[in-house]
């Protein structure tokens, strides 16, 4: 009888699972041809021709806003830098209050504090972790100006519900898409659902040209305030004659010549992509489905998910087993995936703290030495979002094993170690 790695027995798995490896020739060349004319990038940050940037940047653009379906298309180097353009672009001042998930990464609910408006955290829901329409209407006050919404590990957000409170109340709706692109709600794509979306082109994304950031948006007014923004729009408002200076005090969140070639290839092996997560995701739950204490993730009526995350719940009740020791076990039983060996195995306990348990938060901290602009109203205690914490505290289990390139050996692999340490709960309690 075999015996659990954790506790000294044979790994199921001893060589590192593939690297995603989605830059390939097309890529090398598009950069090669950029690197052979000479422009690296072409902005400047005054009125003139190039500040908007250079051919890459542009092609690049349009062809983004064509895949889409969307007016514009506007790069930057990083989907926090797009976060920041959009709290900016819709006019968030000192005093506002934006609506943001505790459970997703950190610049989906600090952007608003760069133009001095406060997040308010609203709970998430159990099935989907994506923000509870319920708690947003709660938490709204005549302050509230806008929900930064993220379509969390891979599937869109309860649009029908989230937009009529945004329209009962006035709200602007920014869709912090990073994670989600491709997936669909009612046939529409993720990112393009909200008033301004958001896409991530780092390292860990679906494609990536190494960082970089876009947004989207079929507003011409929202759209020509994040092109400023993102292009030190202070230099640039006096001689394109903008009258309306609120938030124009602007950054250089500029993306490359190089990047933006990247990504125009990368955007062609997109839906390939995607698809491959989905197959191998529907490998892996056929797999398991006999596993009684997993709960293979929720799909949303109507939406399609693009998996960036593949999310189980884990019933501890019936395993009398830890979440961690159970994570711990399935960690010991695999490898990291190469290029990413630092990381360890991509198999873990998920987002583990509510963002309003950060010190910022919990002290009130984020410029200076003062509590401003977090008011005295507005709480950050444990227990504001309990559907969250719960979540945090226990049940999930997150993994990455199922990305493109995994062999359908590599995926046997990991079924086998869940089903190796499911079989072995008496050596764990
Ligand atoms: C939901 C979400 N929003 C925003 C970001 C920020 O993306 P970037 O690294 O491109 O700034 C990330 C990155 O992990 C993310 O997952």
């Amino acid at each position: 009888m075999s015996v659990l790695a954790i506790n000294g027995g044979e790994k199921v798995r001893t060589k590192l699972f593939p690297a995603y490896r989605v830059i390939g020739e097309e890529e090398q060349q598009a950069v090669a041809k950029v690197l052979e004319g000479g422009i690296l990038s072409k902005y400047l940050g005054c009125w003139a021709d190039d500040f908007y940037g250079g051919p890459q940047v542009q092609e690049m653009e349009k062809e983004w806003a064509q895949y889409y379906g969307v007016k514009h298309a506007i790069s930057v180097n990083s989907a926090t830098s797009a976060l920041y353009c959009a709290a900016g672009a819709i006019g968030l001042q000192p005093g506002d209050e934006v609506i943001v998930s505790p459970y997703t990464m950190c610049a989906s609910a600090t952007a608003p504090l760069i133009y001095n408006a406060v997040p308010v955290f609203a709970d998430i829901e159990y099935d989907y972790y994506c923000l509870d329409p319920e708690d947003v209407e709660r938490k709204i006050t005549d302050q509230t100006k806008a929900i930064i919404i993220v379509d969390i590990l891979g599937q869109p957000y309860d649009v029908d519900r989230i937009h009529a409170i945004a329209k009962k109340h006035g709200l602007y709706i920014i869709e912090d898409n990073a994670q989600a692109p491709l997936a669909t709600y009612n046939g529409k794509y993720a990112g393009t659902l909200g008033d301004i979306g958001i896409f991530s082109l780092n390292y860990h994304k679906h494609i990536h040209c190494g960082e970089g950031g876009i947004m989207v948006t079929d507003n011409d007014e929202l759209a020509e305030r994040m092109r400023l923004i993102r292009n030190h729009a202070e230099a640039v408002v006096e001689q394109k004659g903008v009258t309306n200076l609120n938030n124009m005090i602007g950054f250089n969140f500029r993306m490359t010549e190089i990047e933006a070639a990247i990504t125009r290839q990368q955007l062609k092996k997109l839906k390939w992509l995607v698809e491959e997560r989905r197959k191998n995701v529907n490998y892996i739950e056929e797999n398991l489905k006999d596993i009684p204490f997993l709960t293979m993730p929720k799909i949303r009526e109507g939406c399609e998910h693009s998996y960036y995350i593949h999310a189980m719940k884990y019933d501890q009740n019936q395993t009398g087993v830890t979440r961690e020791k159970f994570v711990q076990a399935l960690q010991a039983e695999l490898m990291p995936i190469e290029l990413r060996e630092t990381e360890g195995v991509k198999i873990n306990l998920g987002y583990q703290k509510p963002l309003y348990t950060q010190p910022m938060f919990q002290e009130k901290k984020a410029y200076g030495n003062t509590s401003y602009p977090f008011s005295k109203q507005i709480s950050y205690e444990k227990g504001i979002c309990p559907v969250c914490e719960r979540i945090c505290n226990s049940e999930t289990i997150f993994h990455e094993l199922m990305r493109p390139f995994m062999t359908k050996e590599d995926l046997d692999d990991v079924i086998h170690a869940f089903h190796k340490v499911s079989d072995h709960l008496e050596e764990l309690r």
